[in-house]
């Protein structure tokens, strides 16, 4: 019997190939924008899961703006922890799983090394708390809930999002024909979005829950994305290596928040291939826009 899911948030990077991949796989997809559903409202959440009936609901709805939440932790905690809630006690009233995803900024970047799922966490500002948040409350509720952590997310969805994606925003720039400062002493995993749809579901179909990271590939300084970006695009504009000391944020950031796949490959799940490759694909789809 085909199963049933819902995504929230189904306009954002992630939601947009969640919907597509879950599409693929034969299931029934129900899914909401912010426009047809504001999940800080827990009667619509509620009334919502009722009427679907899902088995699986995967939550891609964020809060994103690390800087700006420095300026309003309300409301990144209620989109982000407090949202969640909502989430956790309707999949509790109509027994469904709750696929919720979470970032690698729940860690402070001290380690030195790709992060694993037994790490410590130790977020360092309101966004990063915020996620924290709702990772725990999506485990207070639910003894099966899934959470996934990723790490500097790109899809093409991001060209239309409000809030888009790093490589729309090195493009952006490379446009105005200004030198391009990025930052070479912070390293993340940037993940292509498709396939952290694809490893979701392929954790949802192994009865997978608790927690579990999926990064890119390979670990990367911003700078090396941003030079592997103009590579892919074919674009030479003068990029120029900065610090985290000349380039100030409002918010506190991990140094070092690539994520260890290794927990997921120990499942079996296909490997995350390389930064280049995600790439290619990319700006081979983003060609047909
Ligand atoms: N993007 C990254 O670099 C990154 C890094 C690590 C982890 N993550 C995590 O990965 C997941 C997916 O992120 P993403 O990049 O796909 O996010 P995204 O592209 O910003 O999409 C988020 C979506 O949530 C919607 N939304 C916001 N508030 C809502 C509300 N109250 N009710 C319903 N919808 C609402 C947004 O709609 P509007 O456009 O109308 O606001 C947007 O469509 C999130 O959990 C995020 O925290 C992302």
């Amino acid at each position: 019997m085909p199963k049933r899911a819902v995504v929230f948030g189904n306009l954002g990077q992630l939601g947009v190939e969640l919907t597509r991949e879950l599409g693929e796989r034969g299931y029934e997809v129900i899914g909401s924008d912010r426009a047809q559903l504001d999940i800080t409202e827990r009667e619509l959440v509620e009334q919502h899961l009722a009427q679907a009936d899902p088995q699986v609901v995967f939550n891609a709805v964020a809060y994103n703006q690390v800087d700006v939440a420095e300026q309003e932790p309300q409301l990144a905690f209620l989109v982000n922890a407090l949202a969640v809630r909502n989430v956790a006690l309707a999949c509790r009233q109509v027994n469904a799983q709750l696929v919720h995803y979470s970032t690698d900024y729940v860690f402070d970047g001290t380690a030195g090394r790709p992060y694993t799922e037994a790490d410590p966490t130790h977020p360092l500002g309101a966004y990063a708390v915020s996620k924290l948040a709702g990772e725990l409350y999506a485990q207070a509720y639910l003894d099966g809930a899934l959470i996934v952590r990723t790490s500097g997310l790109f899809g093409l969805a991001g060209l239309q999002t409000a809030r888009g994606n790093f490589i729309e925003l090195m493009l952006r720039l490379a446009e105005s024909g200004k030198p391009i400062r990025v930052v070479e002493d912070h390293v993340a995993s940037p993940t292509y979005a498709p396939l952290l749809a694809a490893r979701s579901v392929d954790l949802v179909e192994r009865d997978q829950h608790g927690v579990f990271h999926v990064g890119g590939g390979q670990p990367s300084s911003w700078f090396n994305f941003a030079r592997l970006i103009f590579e892919a695009a074919g674009l030479q504009p003068e990029l120029r290596p900065t610090s985290e000391r000349e380039y100030r944020t409002p918010a506190r950031r991990p140094k070092y928040s690539a994520l260890s796949n290794a927990g997921i490959e120990r499942l079996g799940l296909p490997k995350m291939p390389p930064l280049e490759d995600a790439l290619r694909d990319y700006f081979a789809h983003r060609k047909n826009l």
